[in-house]
């Protein structure tokens, strides 16, 4: 088992294999705030899986940048990495052969004159290794060093394509991107003032997860969904993002994040988006890009009351003791950070009008769970008996399809069926179940695999466009501003290991829904 993890063909990565063509040109990959988590959890495992899948060009090379002097620690840390999180053995031959293309470059971001030395290392591996000028930069820093290193770029030239248009360059920028409407709008001003929007990538790891790519399968490749896929047969669809993690040491990026930005403004309208968007005529990015925006220009704004927020206290959680938000590393004791929050949305078009839509991202919940629930309508007469007056059957419940986006990847479909030993005909739910690691077997990809792939080839379907991410700002600034403006009364108002406050029970609750709790794998 251990070995059918380790060594990823292109087919295991199967958001990659459109065959040889999809090898990028020669090209170095610069990552900024290589010394951080996620160079070492996500960027470098995903490297090594392309490399072993042999989708990387020859002439590749990957400097890392920041601010300490690491030299050659940065390889064996990126090497331990790789073992650690990309499930690679560490004796794999071929992890030395991939240390050979990895490089550093310590540089103070903020300082313009250290550029130019960046500027010359480049220029040497292009001699070196023929690179030919092209490059990725990955801005995986701290958001607020994303301006100052676009524009350092800009000033030494490097994010320019060489006179003769033969070269490369593109930016990849990570979330989140701005902190509300006015800084994310300023934000893509800077950006476009050096880059073009065709060489901008603002990521989203989630469009990079299989499952999410596999909504557009589910919907587009399938001829019996999309005639049901509307108002007239869909009562409601929540899409929730439960994790058992707290903050992870992340308390001062945290404090400045909350709920709402980090999971809800990004990740959850993706998800929200690919469920709800019309057929694009094609998967160029364009057509895709543009249906995505037409979804969340039709969301009317969300009333302040049908926001609601929370905060971890102490609690269990997979039965160990946990603390609370309050008294996480460096966490203000008084926080009013959310770690919870829901909504309800409505999608004012032909389509949807009148479906609500309800969101939920929590940390430290009782399950960790991604998964979309699409709830259809009752028949219109109920001919049939439910079965005794409590338990699963007591109650003739309706269609539900749930897309398990994270853990126990797969989809599954409930669907009443007579109780065999029932003369009087009584109905129970039952489940179909698709589980995506029994149909496929299990990858090792990460997600990033893919995104890096298409960043490199310039292919921007899986990445926001300027448009995206300034719409969804627009509809979560007003919330964020009346948060804002009034402390919470009663943080923390949820235990660590529970299913989130209250008040997001009665949102649900006004509409006479509630949350399913019931999430993961259904067989
Ligand atoms: C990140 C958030 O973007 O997504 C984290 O900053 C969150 O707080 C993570 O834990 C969730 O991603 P995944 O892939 O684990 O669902």
């Amino acid at each position: 088992m251990a070995t059918m993890q380790m060594s990823v063909r292109p087919e295991d990565l199967s958001q990659v294999p459109r065959g040889t063509e999809r090898i990028p040109d020669p090209c170095v990959l610069v990552i900024f705030g290589a010394s951080g988590d996620l160079t070492k959890r996500k960027l470098l495992p995903a490297l090594f899986h392309l490399f072993q899948a042999n989708l990387l060009p020859r002439q590749f090379a990957i400097v890392g940048v920041a601010r300490r002097p690491l030299g050659d620690e940065f390889a064996a840390d990126m090497h331990q990495g790789i073992v650690e999180f990309g499930g690679a053995e560490a004796t794999d031959p071929r992890l030395d052969e991939f240390a050979k293309h990895i490089g550093y470059c310590a540089l103070n971001f903020d300082d313009p004159a250290s550029y130019a030395g960046l500027k010359a290392k480049l220029e040497g591996i292009d001699a070196q290794q023929g690179t030919n000028g092209n490059r990725l930069f990955y801005l995986a820093t701290a958001p607020e060093f994303f301006a100052g290193i676009v524009e350092n770029l800009g000033a030494q030239g490097m994010a320019q394509m060489t006179p003769h248009g033969k070269n490369h360059v593109g930016v990849v920028i990570e979330k989140p991107f701005g902190h509300d409407l006015d800084s994310a709008r300023e934000l893509n001003r800077q950006v476009n003032s050096v880059f073009q929007e065709r060489q901008v990538f603002r990521i989203d790891h989630y469009l990079g997860k299989e499952t999410v790519q596999n909504l557009l399968v589910f919907r587009f490749a399938n001829g019996i969904f999309e005639p049901i896929w509307k108002r007239n047969y869909i009562d409601h669809v929540q899409i929730t993002v439960a994790e058992t993690l707290g903050v992870e040491g992340r308390g001062p990026f945290y404090e400045k994040a909350g709920a709402l930005r980090d999971v809800v403004q990004n990740h959850m309208m993706e998800l929200l988006a690919l469920v709800a968007l019309e057929p694009p005529s094609n998967f160029e990015a364009e057509s895709v890009r543009r249906e995505k925006l037409k979804v969340w220009q039709a969301i009317p704004p969300i009333p302040i009351l049908n926001a609601v927020r929370g905060q971890y206290g102490p609690g269990i959680v997979a039965g160990q003791h946990v603390v609370g938000y309050r008294d996480e590393d460096r966490v203000n004791p008084e926080s009013g950070t959310e770690t919870y929050a829901a909504l309800r949305l409505e999608i004012e078009n032909w389509r949807w009008a009148g479906v609500p839509f309800y969101l939920r991202a929590g940390k430290r919940m009782k399950k960790r769970a991604t998964e979309i629930g699409i709830q259809f309508k009752q028949p219109p007469l109920l001919i049939f008996n439910r079965m005794g007056s409590a338990g699963p059957c007591s109650e003739i419940q309706p269609n539900l399809l749930t897309i398990r986006i994270q853990p126990d990847e797969g989809i599954a479909l409930r669907f009443g069926a007579k109780v065999p030993t029932s003369p009087e005909m009584a109905v129970c739910p039952v489940n179909m179940d698709f589980d995506y690691e029994a149909a496929f077997g299990k990858s090792s990809a990460n997600g990033y695999e893919r995104l890096l792939l298409d960043a490199m080839l310039g292919e921007q379907t899986l990445f926001s466009h300027r448009d995206g991410v300034e719409t969804n700002w627009a509809l979560y600034t007003p919330i964020l501003d009346a948060w804002k403006s009034k402390t919470p009364e009663v943080f923390p108002n949820y235990f660590a290991g529970s299913w989130g406050p209250e008040c997001a029970d009665h949102l649900l609750e006004k509409d006479g829904h509630a949350w399913r709790n019931e999430l993961g794998r259904k067989t």
